[in-house]
């Protein structure tokens, strides 16, 4: 099957969103051992669905540049932001935010530059497209939810479109300056 025709799986997740998995792996059954490569058909096993936990090797994402992963059977953002996107996020007036956080806030200390969220659109679920990865350049340069039309910015806040929530912030952290745990 095409990425355009892959149906549901068995998790009821659709195949295409992890089709650009770069580096993903599960606490648990051999750390950074399990790696994705750029495989259309490849999708992640069980195990990494089921995982509790997901460490991803942010070493090789280059400024500007996003991996989607896995974690808790969903899509999970990694995206490295260039200076002026920083930058262009911090220069935003928090308060006129409808959920208002800073760059700051939703980033680790030392690593502001990083920023990880789920895929999960806070409208409705859909996993939004990304303009880091190329898929599509979002009005604010963030994320766009093509089902209802949310943008989101560099951030990851929601900055227009009935989305109430900026895209989640798991729980994370830098194990390594490498490497991120999430969960
Ligand atoms: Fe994203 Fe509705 S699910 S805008």
């Amino acid at each position: 099957a095409t990425p355009e025709t892959a149906g549901a799986t068995d998790d009821g997740i659709r195949r295409r969103d992890f089709l650009d998995i770069a580096a993903v792996s599960a606490a648990g059954i051999g750390g950074l051992a399990v790696v994705y490569p750029l495989v259309s058909q490849m999708a992640p096993s069980k195990d990494v669905l089921a995982a509790s936990s997901t460490e991803v090797d942010v070493s090789a994402i280059e400024p500007g540049q996003a991996i989607k992963a896995v974690f808790r059977k969903q899509p999970l953002f990694v995206r490295r932001l260039t200076p002026t996107e920083v930058q262009e996020a911090n220069d935003v007036d928090v308060s006129s935010l409808r959920d208002p956080q800073t760059l700051e806030e939703r980033t680790k200390e030392g690593h502001g530059d990083m920023l990880i969220t789920m895929g999960v659109c806070t409208h409705l679920g859909c996993v939004p497209l990304g303009a880091a990865e190329g898929e599509v350049k979002g009005e604010f340069g963030g994320y766009f939810c093509p089902c209802h039309g949310s943008h989101y910015d560099t951030a990851g806040r929601i900055r227009k479109g009935p989305a109430p929530k900026n895209l989640e912030v798991p729980e994370y952290e830098f194990t390594s300056d490498t490497v991120v745990r999430v969960g």
